[in-house]
């Protein structure tokens, strides 16, 4: 993605407009003072990126940093930037995105924090959120908006646009409805969801959560002279408004990266790595952003004992973990580097040998095509969250085996889990789970390991991105003609 200038403001409003919290690029200003825009982190981007390539369209979102208005152009996309103080970003984004929903969301692996003046700040941002929205949109245009920071923008935005088509997608796990209970401020979220046409969720469980909880809290607006709710079978009726409700698991650009994975410099990076690793007899590899969601002290600690017993031979092996940086101000966050960096310091300083630590780990975000390569170096690809929505990486990997090697080691408690059966699944409260389907891929029979690669390959390629945005934008009513990708109904639950 290479962005070619900033605008004051992109001059037409577009008929497919993307609202996400983040743009699909941060801006970054260098020492000397030169600005760069550089990809956004995430998974939410990675999906949705190549979608609006192939699409014309508008995105509206954040640049990553305080007060920031320009608006760059990438690639074709128009992007209108909202702007945030670092006091917003501090209330709206670190705290009630990130301290408050992200925790409940992920089985509260951490303890949610209820903060009034964070909730205020939500509301107002996904107020901005909402106008610069209704400013990108044409009349009658589909409006895609993005995950749990801007909840309450579809009935926001339906209130200044009664002519949009609108949609909404969560990227992120919808909660038990005993834990979504927590939430002070649970009508309102609900309620602003259902402004939208269409909700989508990953799994078929997040749905059903959701239509409950429709169903149980803006239900009893009716008491108090509001409009009626009924929810059944995938739709809640809103008094004459039909919102419909499903599970549309989020892919990858499987073909393209299918491609990139087979070139001659991909493969002849990979084998250059391995000889640079001092051609350990197998590679472990961990790609995340650095969350506690992830759980990559899961698979440390596994690993650990695993070395502790004797049962993986520290000379033979390297495992490599690269952590984007995330969120860096919050607390959690904040705490879980330094104890994932004392786990990786403890195994280094009790197996590794001057030269060859057992752990080598990288805290920043690499090239798009030195992934690849470690993608296809790896011998064992560890995702081991402790809750996670999808989890491109593990589709990311298989996209990238087209040689069938390579094992994929896989948490249950990720949204993937459910397409991936052929992996080497574990549960990430079970270390000996963990430590088991690990040394299962360590020692997989090779004949064994294509069989499974193969089938989990069949999935991935089969059910990729395009196909994904082509089921949720059909099932919206818009145009999709235009879109590559095959059809694919709606999993209503
Ligand atoms: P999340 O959306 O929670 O970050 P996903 O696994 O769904 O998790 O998506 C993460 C995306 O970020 C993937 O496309 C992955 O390739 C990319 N990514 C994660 N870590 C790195 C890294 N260290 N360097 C480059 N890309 C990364
Ligand atoms: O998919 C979850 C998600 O939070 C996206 O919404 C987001 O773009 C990505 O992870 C990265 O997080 P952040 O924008 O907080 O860096």
């Amino acid at each position: 993605m290479a962005p070619s200038r900033t605008k004051d403001k992109p001059d037409t409003r577009a008929d497919f407009v993307v609202v996400a919290n983040r743009l699909p690029v941060d801006k970054e200003t260098l020492a000397d003072g030169t600005v760069r825009w550089k990809q956004s982190p995430g998974g939410l981007v990675t999906a949705l990126e190549p979608v609006l390539r192939s699409q014309t369209g508008a995105w509206v979102g954040w640049s990553g940093v305080p007060d920031a208005a320009e608006h760059p152009e990438v690639d074709g996309i128009k992007l209108f930037a909202v702007s945030l103080s670092t006091q917003e970003i501090a209330d709206y984004y670190e705290g009630f995105s990130n301290a408050t929903l992200w925790p409940l969301y992920h089985d509260v692996i951490v303890k949610p924090e209820y903060n009034r003046s964070w909730w205020n700040s939500y509301v107002a941002i996904n107020r901005r959120f909402a106008e610069a929205a209704s400013e990108a949109a044409a009349e009658g245009a589909v409006v895609w908006i993005q995950d749990y920071q801007l909840q309450l923008v579809p009935k926001m935005l339906r209130m200044l646009r009664p002519d949009l088509k609108i949609g909404f997608f969560l990227h992120i796990p919808f909660p038990p409805v005993e834990l979504f209970m927590q939430m002070p401020w649970r009508t309102e979220i609900i309620e602003g969801l259902l402004g939208a046409d269409l909700i989508g969720f990953h799994l078929p469980g997040g749905a059903q959560n959701f239509l409950y909880l429709a169903r149980r809290l803006a239900g009893q607006a009716t008491s108090k002279g509001q409009v009626g709710v009924r929810a059944k079978f995938g739709v809640v009726q809103v008094g004459f408004r039909t919102v419909r409700v499903g599970a549309f698991p989020i892919s990858i650009d499987s073909g393209e990266l299918d491609n990139r994975a087979k070139s001659r410099e991909i493969r002849k990076r990979a084998t250059d790595m391995r000889a640079e690793l001092g051609n350990p007899k197998k590679i472990l590899l961990g790609v995340d952003r650095l969350d506690y969601t992830k759980g990559i002290d899961v698979r440390l600690n596994a690993l650990s004992e695993l070395l502790e017993e004797g049962r993986v031979n520290p000379d033979e092996i390297t495992m490599i973990q690269l952590a984007t940086p995330s969120r860096e101000r919050v607390d959690s966050y904040i705490k879980m580097r330094g104890d994932i960096e004392q786990l990786v310091g403890n195994i280094n300083g009790n197996f590794g040998r001057v030269g060859h630590p057992v752990v080598q780990y990288l805290h920043h975000g690499v090239p798009r095509d030195e992934l690849v390569s470690f993608y296809v170096a790896a011998d064992v690809m560890l995702v081991t969250p402790l809750r996670d929505g999808m989890n491109l990486v593990a589709k990311e990997y298989v996209a990238c085996r087209s040689d069938l090697g390579g094992a994929l080691v896989l948490s249950e408690f990720t949204g993937a889990a459910a397409e991936l059966r052929q992996a080497f699944q574990a549960n990430p409260y079970d270390t000996d789970g963990v430590k088991e389907a690990i040394l299962a891929a360590l020692e997989q029979d090779p004949e064994e390991g294509k069989r499974r690669m193969r089938a989990l390959r069949r999935q991935v390629l089969t059910h990729d991105v395009q196909r994904w945005a082509k089921s949720f934008l059909g099932a919206l009513g818009a145009d999709t003609d235009t879109m590559p990708g095959g059809n694919r109904s709606l999993d209503v639950v």
